[in-house]
């Protein structure tokens, strides 16, 4: 009989967890465990190859810890990683392994989301210039008009607590502004990097109220549940203790005091060298 075991969500750093958390919500039945990469993040700024090996390693620590589904809860190693993974290494791998990233499942959704079909996309550096929402747009509404912005300054601000620092404001302000003078009928922005809900408050604030704001811990959770009810033989490996354990390649004292902020519970948090 086959061993179960956790979901593996998998992060940079701290934006994961508000992916993490919609999914716990939707799913508390199942068993997780968390691995944020915060000794290397930001990732958003690195190359395909750097971003692709990181990637690796995270995943493959997380099926040795007997996950049998990875969730990449991060949008540039979904952009610059998940096919390659899927491609060329899973089939290597011992089969019935799954990695799933949050890109696909928020295109899926995109009908639905806008009226006039013009969408803004804030993303990371590395995920804007993969251009992987504007392809995987086309594929499912060829009518829509995808316009991305980079927001590099927005990763460190949550990696290094200043989300709701007045000095924020600044620079949230600049790049929302960007992205609204290159098309200005925008009437739904996504917030295509899992760290930026962190900052919603700012955003929310800085973006005219008739446009939408979305965030895709919602959206993935939806996916996920959905996944899991067209595989049940996935279904059937996952364990379900509904508990969640916390990993980080940082100092853990460090992880637990910032990801306190963005989780309503006490987290219990280990190191691990990837
Ligand atoms: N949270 C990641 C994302 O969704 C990237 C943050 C980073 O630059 O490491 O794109």
């Amino acid at each position: 009989m086959q061993l179960k075991g956790p979901i593996g969500v998998f992060d940079s750093g701290y934006g994961g967890l508000t992916i993490l958390k919609e999914i716990r919500k939707l799913m508390p039945e199942y068993s997780y465990v968390y691995l944020g990469d915060n000794a290397r993040a930001p990732y958003g700024t690195r190359s395909f190859d750097v971003v692709y090996n990181f990637t690796l390693q995270a995943v493959t620590a997380l099926f040795d810890m007997g996950c049998p589904l990875v969730i990449l809860a991060c949008n540039t190693a979904s952009a610059k990683a998940l096919r390659n993974i899927q491609q060329h290494d899973l089939p290597k791998m011992q089969p019935g392994l799954r990695v799933l990233g949050v890109i696909r499942p928020t295109a899926e959704n995109i009908e639905r989301l806008s009226v006039n079909g013009h969408i803004g996309i804030l993303a990371t550096e590395g995920t804007v210039s993969s251009r992987s929402y504007e392809m995987e747009i086309a594929k499912l509404a060829p009518q829509f008009t995808v316009t991305s912005q980079a927001c590099p300054m927005w990763v460190p601000l949550v990696e290094n607590n200043e989300a709701a620092s007045p000095g924020a404001d600044y620079f949230v302000s600049k790049y929302v502004n960007e992205i609204l003078e290159k098309d200005s009928d925008i009437d739904t922005i996504v917030l295509a990097c899992t760290h930026y809900p962190i900052l919603f408050p700012k955003i929310r604030q800085a973006v005219p109220q008739r446009i939408k704001v979305v965030r895709q811990g919602e959206i993935v959770a939806e996916s996920l549940k959905d996944y899991l009810c067209r595989h049940p033989e996935m279904k059937e490996r996952l364990l379900t203790n509904g508990d969640c354990r916390y990993l980080t390649t940082e100092n853990p004292e460090k992880f637990t005091g910032l990801a306190s902020l963005f989780l309503d519970e006490k987290v219990d948090v280990s190191h691990i060298d990837l």
